[in-house]
């Protein structure tokens, strides 16, 4: 959602904070702003992207070493250069970053209506800087400006990251964090702060992720760590671990299609050093301790929004055929509202990319609360997911920058691979040579994949034909039938393409009747237990003229007869095979998108992490 970047210390605040909001500009790109303490705060901010800031506040004084800045995503009131923020309290006291959404914020307002205050624009912060700075002029000098945001704070429901910058007291930062993360970064004589690590990498890879209701008072030279209710903390440093490279194009034209092609290293690096090195066993030290508890599991719930969730659709029918345990998938926006049953024997499984995703974060609490063991799948170290679960995995596919997630999906898959082959091996429900065959299968993937890049050409001039479609429609069975949600997401989400996936045999049940010489339909068909179903399947669409794309099983002689194109993936065996099949479909859509001038790496109305439900 927005990004937030601050810096104070002795270096000029301007470059760093628009080089920070380039970082973060993947969080959200509706409007953007920096405020700059120097004689005076100096305020600039433009509805649009990064570029258009730049362009505002090229030849304008922007000197100072204490500043803030702000990339919006919007949620109240529309993206124009108004509700952009910084926003600024009525007297100016008070200037305000945030990230998140104050529920009450409407009879907040009102309240300040009442006492004379005015309001320029629609959003919730600036309510919330009036709040602070109405606190702050009523304690008549009794309280000062971390006091009044503390107060202030104790009276907003709903989720917050902030940076706040004080007229009174321009020395310092005030941060605080409730639901959307704020990390700070350590340097010599200086702090630097975001709502992720990707702007402060660069600088240093000394931090202090907030945890909810801390406040941080940060001097150039001194940070103190609090609780909302002026308890004192003493912070906990960590290591950054990514580098700087991660989160560069490094010579792709998009993000996106340089995830797509890290995915050979990204999948490795997620089994590396779990994967014994003779192949012979799996092991996972994030679930060591709760594994007693999986393997008891009369249920997993399994926790996820978006292309998370297609990854735990996928682990529905591998863990529901190799370890025999049932399997619930659910959203977490439903799971959360819907009052759902759940057994203290209940084992949850989160899965985030960002871990930051606020549904998902509500059912799990939801989960906790009625005893429930929750674990976490997760990308990004330090985000709320880990933090919040018993325990967990994490994918190690390195940053992911692209709104359209790519390499974090197949780690996922991955991540939960070696899960359902561990419960297997453990329920006794695969066999020893089973349980050998899968983990030298896993460990093939990388090569496989680098295989089906080489595909790329053929899939650029298959975009080509096909960019002008209206409709997509995306087939599979059993394990590829979430792929096929998946590859639909992909091509509607970057070229703004309808598509729908469906399981191959319910096309008959409605979806056909879409299907004529218009119509597209990606037929996932590699050689498993359902291939002769999925033929018959193809034979339906082409006895409707419906055009075929079909991913098959290299060597497939069959479905090449029949489809007007195929792309081949290594045979495999099929519990692998979501992590070969996507691969084209991303590519698929990668160079759809391009080829209709779509900004791939930062679709229309998307964000990256959806910090608020
Ligand atoms: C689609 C996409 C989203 C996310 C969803 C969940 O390409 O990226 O659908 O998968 O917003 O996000 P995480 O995994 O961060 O919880």
């Amino acid at each position: 959602m927005c990004g937030i970047v601050g810096y104070i210390g002795e270096k000029d605040a301007y470059p760093i904070l628009i080089n920070g909001l380039k970082r973060l500009e993947y969080r959200g790109y509706d409007s953007a702003g920096v405020a700059i303490i120097g004689n005076e705060t100096k305020i600039f901010k433009k509805k649009g992207k990064v570029s258009e800031l730049e362009k505002l506040v090229k030849n304008k004084d922007v000197s100072g070493v204490i500043g803030i800045g702000h990339t919006r995503w919007a949620t109240h009131g529309e993206p124009n250069d108004v509700n952009a923020h910084p926003h600024t309290s009525q007297n100016n006291k008070f200037t305000v970053i945030h990230n998140g959404i104050i529920e009450n914020y409407g009879r907040l307002k009102r309240k300040l209506e009442d006492r004379g205050y005015k309001f320029k624009s629609q959003t919730d912060t600036e309510v919330l800087a009036n709040l602070i700075e109405y606190i702050y002029i009523k304690g008549n000098g009794e309280i000062d400006a971390e006091h009044a945001v503390r107060l202030a704070l104790s009276k907003v429901i709903g989720a917050y990251g902030i940076v706040i910058i004080s007229k009174d007291e321009p020395d310092k930062l005030i941060a605080a964090r409730k639901g959307s993360p704020l990390v700070i970064g350590i340097g010599e004589g200086e702090y630097y702060i975001a709502s992720d690590a990707t702007p402060i990498i660069e600088h240093t890879d000394s931090v202090i992720y907030l945890n909810n209701d801390n406040v941080a008072i940060i001097k150039k030279d001194q940070l103190t760590l609090k609780t909302i209710g002026n308890d004192e903390l003493k912070p906990l440093i960590q290591k950054l671990t990514m580098d700087i490279g991660s989160i560069e194009k490094n010579g792709y034209e998009h993000f996106m299609l340089k995830e797509i092609f890290e995915q050979p290293k990204s999948i490795l690096d997620t089994f590396r050093g779990r994967v014994a090195a003779d192949l012979s066993e799996i092991r996972l030290g994030g679930l060591f301790e709760v594994m007693p508890k999986l393997e008891k599991a009369k249920r997993i719930i399994i926790i996820a929004c978006g292309t998370s969730w297609h990854a735990g659709l996928v682990a529905e029918y591998l863990i529901e055929t190799l370890a025999r345990v049932p399997v619930e998938v659910e959203y977490g926006s439903e799971f959360r509202y819907r009052k759902p049953i759940i057994y203290e024997d209940d084992v949850v499984i989160a899965i985030s990319q960002s871990g930051e995703t606020a549904d998902t974060l509500a059912a799990i609490n939801i989960a906790k609360e009625a005893g429930a063991t929750v674990l976490g799948i997760c990308n990004v170290v330090g985000a709320s997911i880990p933090r919040e679960t018993h325990a967990g995995v994490y994918t190690h596919a390195g940053p992911e920058i692209g709104v359209a997630s790519t390499k974090a999906f197949t780690a996922q898959v991955t991540v939960l691979t070696m899960i359902a082959i561990i419960l297997g091996k453990n329920n006794n429900t695969i066999s020893d040579d089973e349980y050998t065959s899968l983990i030298k299968e896993l460990t093939d993937v990388p090569k496989k994949v680098e295989e089906i890049l080489k595909s790329d050409p053929i899939i650029k001039k298959i975009s080509e034909l096909y960019k002008d479609a209206t409709n997509f429609l995306y087939l599979g069975r059993g394990y590829l039938f979430p792929v096929a949600l998946e590859g639909a997401l992909k091509l509607k989400e970057i070229s703004y393409i309808h598509a729908e996936g469906y399981p191959a045999a319910e096309m008959k049940h409605g979806p056909i009747a879409l299907i004529d010489e218009n119509m597209p339909v990606v037929v996932i068909a590699t050689q498993d237990n359902s291939y002769e179903k999925i033929v018959s399947n193809i034979q339906e669409v082409k006895a409707r003229n419906g055009k075929v794309i079909a991913i098959v099983t290299e060597g497939d002689t069959v479905i090449k007869s029949m489809a007007d194109h195929v792309i081949e993936v290594p045979k495999s065996h099929e519990a692998i095979a979501p992590l070969l099949t996507v691969v084209p479909l991303q590519l698929l859509s990668y160079h759809i998108a391009v080829m209709r001038d779509c900004n791939v790496d930062q679709p229309r109305n998307l964000a990256k992490s959806v910090t608020v439900e």
